[in-house]
């Protein structure tokens, strides 16, 4: 096998000795950005997450001549989708086919230059996802089993995934889904929630047997391949290495490939009617059904084994920080499990952006949203570019704000870039024409020299530390060293100050345009993976098509006489117009949402007690054997419950929720050992539990069999 990643040592590092994922030995790169799900547009988060990351690197690839793929499409089944449908009252196919395009709009007009962006409702990827299923199953790989999972008894319905929410039992973040909790990533089960809450009808779920097939998860974590998979990781990024690591060290537990849903790929096995794959089974798997697609598009149909089944490929997942374990883990296994398919060289994983010091959040509109900023800003594409790549959530949690775009795009690509550019081509026309000057000999002035050795000494600089953090995917780095080239550039006109040099030393002038020219045209090469738009314009300006990387290496890249195109301005200043406007529209969503009620009504969390704490309380079941209003007290029953051993009296404030006659019978939870307590001049002898938000309906819980009263509830 090939060897996934080198460790290199650079002299020039020895601060800063790390371990870098090298893309050098493989013979072609198959790129992935996760798939987005089409129940939204994009905004800048996503973009700066993972698309633009990749499509940066990308066009780096490609730009040196590597043979690449970059796959992505719309992620158009789970429960994300079937929730949207819901909301806006339309089908979950419509919904897909109206965000499939809205999506594939907004990737097109940033320059996300994808080779193939695919959908997960095509043909192939449902005959791809159910192959691999099939194969896994025959296998052997899956564990049947019969396990509770959560009902909506309203909806009718079980609850995967983000059909429920509740508190991450590991970090308490109180908006954890069914399937994952956002904040630390973890994967989680619907049953691992604290507070468990339908998304559908807002209320306490009961839980219902049904048939699923797992992954073992935990047994795959022992294998020798699983092993040896992970000591890529070494290798990888911190933030994932970190991630991946705790989970390994807690152990990792069985998950179910398959959800009682109706939308998404069918199960394709006997016995599994109603059921379809999980969204997270099938959507890497359109990793592998796009490039099929593309593929046989391109009517090279019989390849694509060459790109998933080689061990010469670099199989890299550019995703956001949610993603990491499906990525990193559970994909790899269904990979592994397989048999045939390579496994990712590298997860470069970005963590979250912010807005204006807020969590971005599709659900409040707090987003820059792409579509949105075009028509404000029509023009300026490589502008957000360059501000993301500039702020890029690379190694923690960073943040957009617009001031900040504001002062980047002026002071950076407007001061130093654009107006560097600017000078040499209009110098350039004032005093050759337009054409690049024919130079004889060397400069003899010494401060020119001096000048000019600075110069070529910074720009060589940062060419190779831009192409090293390029190939380490330390793309933040490399767009700095990129715009350090411009500065150089810069820095030598004025050191040199040709346009009063002209006046008397007009040889030396030429020497000094000529080279500046040479920077221009390397800085259209270099802008290629940051700012693609703004390479084409610089070579129209230049007047020539070649961007390929290795003319960063040349000394002369335009020979003299050659013909300049026509100068127009690189970038305008952003105005404080523009970014007050910008301002204003999210200051008015930040009031709309303040009119919304807060209270979700979920109870707040409360603190740990020890098994011990719990072991004092004496639950019981208890059979309702009387119920009565208690006169003028709206809230109270008075209820007399068998405990099998004795009865209660028990005053519950439950009157708006049940009518006397509904509870008689029924098996409820007593708290049997809470010292009594007179309320209206009764005592009450007990406690029932009962499930409910801080507000609405509350819900009595107790045994789903008949079980004989007084059976303790441990
Ligand atoms: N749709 C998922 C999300 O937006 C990402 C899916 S990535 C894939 O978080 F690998 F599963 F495709
Ligand atoms: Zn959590």
């Amino acid at each position: 096998m090939v060897q996934t990643a080198k460790r290199i040592f650079d002299y020039k590092d020895l601060p800063y000795i790390c371990l870098i994922f090298m893309n050098t030995n493989f013979k072609r790169y198959l790129v992935t950005a996760a798939l987005p799900y089409a129940n939204g547009p994009v905004h800048i988060g996503h973009l700066a997450g993972c698309y633009l990351p990749a499509d940066i690197y990308v066009r780096y690839l490609k730009a040196t001549g590597k043979d690449v793929l970059y796959i992505c499409g719309s992620d158009e089944h789970g429960v994300p989708i079937t929730i949207k449908a819901k909301k806006e009252g339309i089908t979950p196919q419509q919904v897909v086919d109206k965000y499939d395009g809205i999506m594939k709009n907004a990737f097109k007009e940033f320059g996300i230059d994808f080779t193939y962006y695919g959908r997960t409702s095509s043909i192939t990827h449902h005959d791809t996802a159910q192959d691999f299923f099939r194969t896994l199953f025959d296998k052997g790989v899956f564990k049947e089993e019969i396990t509770k999972q959560y009902y909506d008894e309203e909806a009718k319905q079980f609850l995967a995934d983000r059909y429920i929410t509740g508190t991450c039992p590991r970090c308490g973040n109180p908006n954890a889904y069914g399937d994952q909790c956002e904040k630390c990533g973890t994967a989680l089960s619907p049953t691992d929630l604290i507070n468990p809450k339908s998304a559908l009808s807002g209320a306490a779920p009961v839980l219902k047997e049904t048939k699923n097939w797992f992954l073992p998860m935990g047994e795959i974590q022992q294998s020798k391949d699983f092993q040896n998979y992970i000591k890529r990781f070494d290798d990888w990024k911190s933030n994932i290495k970190g991630q991946c690591n705790s989970w390994l060290t807690e152990g990792l537990q069985s998950r179910a490939m398959t959800r009682d849903l109706d939308w998404g790929v069918p199960v394709p096995i006997e016995g599994a009617d109603g059921k379809v794959l999980y969204v997270w089974f099938d959507a890497p798997i359109g990793y592998i059904s796009a490039t099929k697609e593309y593929l046989n598009k391109q009517n090279e149909a019989d390849t694509w084994t060459k790109w998933w089944q080689d061990d010469e490929t670099a199989l890299i997942h550019f995703i956001g920080k949610d993603n990491i374990v499906f990525h990193a883990i559970i994909f790899p296994m269904m990979l592994m499990t397989h048999g045939k398919f390579t496994l990712p060289s590298n997860v470069p994983a970005n963590e979250f952006l912010n807005l204006e010091g807020d969590k971005i959040s599709t659900s409040r509109n707090w987003a820059v949203w792409l579509h949105e900023y075009l028509i404000d800003f029509p023009d300026k594409q490589d502008e957000l570019r360059y501000v993301l790549t500039s702020i890029a959530p690379e190694t923690k949690d960073s943040e957009f704000t617009w001031k900040d775009y504001q002062t980047r795009v002026n002071s950076e690509l407007v001061s130093i870039f654009g107006n560097f550019v600017n000078r040499v081509l209009v110098l350039s026309d004032k005093y050759y024409g337009g054409l690049i000057p024919t130079i004889a000999g060397e400069l003899t002035d010494e401060r020119l020299i001096a000048a000019r050795n600075l110069c070529m000494d910074q720009v060589a600089k940062s060419i190779d530390m831009m192409q090293k953090n390029l190939e380490s995917i330390k793309l933040r780095d490399a767009q700095a060293d990129f715009i350090n080239i411009a500065r150089a550039g810069n820095k030598y006109l004025a050191d040199t100050e040709p346009w009063k040099l002209i006046k008397t030393d007009e040889e030396s002038v030429k020497h000094i345009l000529f080279d500046a020219l040479q920077i221009c045209a390397k800085l259209a090469v270099a802008a290629q993976p940051f700012l693609p738009h703004t390479t084409e314009n610089l070579l129209g300006m230049l007047n020539t098509q070649d961007k390929n990387w290795s003319l960063l290496q040349n000394e002369t890249i335009l020979n003299s006489g050659h013909q300049l195109g026509k100068a127009s301005i690189l970038y305008k200043q952003i105005e404080d117009e523009d970014i007050a406007k910008q301002l204003l529209r999210l200051e008015e969503i930040k009031k709309a949402n303040s009119q919304e009620p807060i209270a979700k009504g979920i109870t707040e969390k409360k603190a740990d007690i020890t098994y011990e704490d719990f072991e004092k309380l004496d639950l019981r079941v208890g059979k309702v054997i009387e119920a009565e209003k208690v006169p003028k007290a709206d809230k109270l029953l008075k209820l007399v419950v068998d405990l099998g051993y004795e009865q209660r009296t028990i005053l519950s404030g439950i009157a708006e929720y049940y009518k006397p006659e509904e509870l008689v019978g029924k098996l409820v939870t007593v708290v049997a050992n809470l010292a009594p307590k007179k309320i209206r001049g009764i005592e009450s002898q007990g406690m029932l539990l009962m499930a409910g938000n801080d507000f609405g309906k509350l819900y009595s819980v107790g045994p789903d069999q008949e079980i004989e009263p007084g059976s303790a509830v441990k």
